[in-house]
């Protein structure tokens, strides 16, 4: 199997010198390159709570992927209005960017190219995700896919009560039409509460994240190192032309 890869640690947000603190043999190689963080994970608030159950439970994922040595970061959507999706095209003209300039779409774009990993994390609200969550995601897949493609990711929701799996479903198809592998805990990754301190007391769901969070970083390690294969030839058709 041929790979180029340069191409393939410049897609994947990884300099040289991180990919050989990685442990990957071959030109890239740095001999005595101190072992450092290497590998980063971006963690998106859905919610506009800033440090309410969705962001306690991002905050369990991304501690068990510090101990693991991974970078992290938790971007907050906000409580601003993020606009929804409205089919311009202009990011077709302008990969990477779009048209929307006034909501965190953009910087989310920015900060996926550096970043080896993901977690999307929205409260539930009435059974599916956080409008300001699917907006984003919406936009930062249709206007830079290429940030997160081949990444491994995982989705979070925290509810009340009801509406997780629903949840949880919906932020997974981002992933899965953009070649991402979907991570995975030993229960679904979700956490109950309608506080910070109630989902603390959720011990089952805490254990999920961590446990969430120490599979991450297993995925982030292992598809830093192993290149994609070869791309077959896409076809792509309405069905019917
Ligand atoms: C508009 C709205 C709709 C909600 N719908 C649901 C729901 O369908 N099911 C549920 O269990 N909780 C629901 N909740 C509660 C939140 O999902 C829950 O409190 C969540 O943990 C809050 O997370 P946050 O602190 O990160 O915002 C809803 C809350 C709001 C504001």
């Amino acid at each position: 199997m041929k790979t180029d890869r340069r191409a393939f640690m410049a897609k994947m947000g990884l300099v040289g010198g991180a990919i050989a603190a990685a442990g990957v043999m071959g030109e890239e190689a740095v001999s005595g390159t101190a072992r450092q963080p290497r590998l980063k994970a971006l963690l998106v608030n859905g919610s506009p709570h800033a440090e309410g159950c969705t962001y306690t439970a991002l905050s369990l994922v991304a501690q068990e992927l510090q101990a693991a040595g991974v970078q992290t970061e938790i971007l907050q959507l906000g409580s601003a209005p993020v606009s929804d999706c409205i089919a311009c095209g202009n990011c077709r003209k302008h990969p990477g960017v779009c048209i929307w300039k006034d909501d965190p779409v953009n910087e989310l774009i920015e900060k996926a190219k550096g970043a080896q990993g993901f977690v999307f994390g929205s409260p539930v609200y009435y059974g599916h995700p956080s409008g300001r969550l699917l907006s984003a995601l919406d936009r930062a897949f249709y206007a830079g896919s290429f940030a997160f493609e081949g990444k491994p990711g995982a989705a979070v929701a925290s509810s009340r009560r009801a509406g997780s799996l629903a949840t949880i479903d919906a932020i997974q198809k981002h992933m899965t039409i953009n070649q991402m592998p979907v991570v995975s805990s030993f229960y679904w990754n979700e956490v109950h509460g309608f506080s910070a301190e109630d989902v603390m007391k959720d011990e089952e769901g805490i254990s999920v994240m961590r446990q969430l969070g120490r599979n991450l970083a297993r995925a982030m390690e292992a598809y830093a190192l192993v290149p994609p294969p070869q791309p077959v030839e896409r076809k792509f058709t309405h069905f019917i032309r």
